[in-house]
């Protein structure tokens, strides 16, 4: 052999191995490449193994060749392989390493506790119904009472959608919705998200969820509001905990109350968490106006009700100890796989 046809044997074979190499579109590809041109019985590997034989004039120049000729190819295979993102090849196809566990979600904490409500009252005999999250003012405000110009809307500053168009602002005005297609009895909870206007902080959003609760029938008395919420409280909370009512004012019940239960981790003593007067107030509530059922239609002489509405993050807050709602919406893995 003349050191011209080795030497052009090698260009060749380099050139052709790394054209084939540039174009490798996996990883098997890469590997019968490198048996191909690098591999015991390759052409490469045949010129190295008869050097010996070669006229000593010869050796030299075709040993030094055949040397850059393997470092650039070993050196293109290697390049490739990182550009098609394999590691060193062993890990992909080895199936006798350990699965990697891919991540498993679950249920958000409001979802959960929101469902944990719901059992209850299910458990109570209410049906479940909801709303839609964009209103018009008449559901959201002037059915339950609240005209224009009053000062009660300022109570719950509101996101406008268009003139008359609103997001709701509580799960109020399902009580409507459902009244206007359902003649009484109803016993019905609503839950869903509703949206203030609030600069957020530790304890507002401006998004947050409801869960109403909606009792109409004959003789139904604030007494029957007081043993559904013990009921609720007790289950939720402990079977220890009470329930005492504050009078408050919302515009679409009569009398209005407030809802406190004792506390759950002092027992009444005193603590941080109820602000040592061992009360903590969840929800709000009252029986249903008259001027609601004459917008619905229903007769106020004949039919009683009451209503209330408690909100999902607080409660959650309350039962886990959070400390601010705002971690219900960041979406922070840390946090949401603690529940
Ligand atoms: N809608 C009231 C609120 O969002 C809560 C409420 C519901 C109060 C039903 C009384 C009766 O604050």
């Amino acid at each position: 052999m003349s050191t011209e046809t080795a030497l052009d044997q090698l260009k060749q074979l380099t050139e052709t191995g790394l054209a084939a190499i540039a174009e490798a579109s996996d990883a098997a590809a890469l590997e019968a490449l490198r048996v191909q041109y690098l591999g015991r019985k390759s052409e490469l590997n045949g010129i190295l193994r008869g050097l010996k034989d070669l006229p000593p004039e010869l050796k030299g120049v075709v040993g030094k060749e055949s040397n850059l000729a393997k470092k650039a190819l070993e050196s293109a295979l290697k390049e490739r392989q990182e550009s098609l993102g394999g590691g060193d090849g062993a890990s992909e196809t080895d199936p006798t390493l350990p699965g990697v566990r891919p991540p498993v979600g679950h249920e958000h904490l409001l979802t959960s506790t929101s469902e944990l409500i719901l059992d209850v009252f299910r458990g109570l005999g209410f049906s479940i119904a909801r709303g839609p999250d964009v209103e018009d003012d008449y559901h959201n405000f002037e059915a339950l009472n609240i005209p224009k110009d009053h000062p009660a809307r300022d109570m719950q500053d509101t996101f406008f959608a268009a003139e008359d168009i609103v997001l709701r602002t509580h799960t109020s005005p399902v009580q409507i919705r459902t009244m206007k297609k359902t003649p009484p009895p109803i016993r019905m909870v609503f839950p869903g998200r509703v949206y203030r206007r609030e600069t957020p902080d530790a304890t507002h959003s401006s998004e947050f969820h409801q869960i109403e609760l909606l009792y109409v029938d004959h003789g139904v008395t604030m007494r029957d509001l007081k043993g559904v919420l013990t009921q609720f409280a007790q289950q939720v909370f402990g079977d220890d905990v009470d329930v005492r009512f504050r009078p408050s004012y919302f515009p679409f019940v009569e009398p209005g109350a407030e809802v406190d239960i004792s506390c759950f981790l002092c027992k009444g003593s005193g603590c941080r968490v109820c602000k040592q007067s061992g009360w903590i107030e969840i929800l709000g509530s009252g029986m249903v106006h008259p001027n609601v059922f004459r917008h619905v239609g229903y007769d106020p002489e004949t039919v009683t009700g009451y209503a209330a509405g408690m909100g999902v993050e607080r409660i959650a807050m309350l039962r886990h100890g959070i400390p601010d709602i705002r971690l219900f919406f960041e979406n922070d893995l840390r946090f949401l796989f603690q529940f």
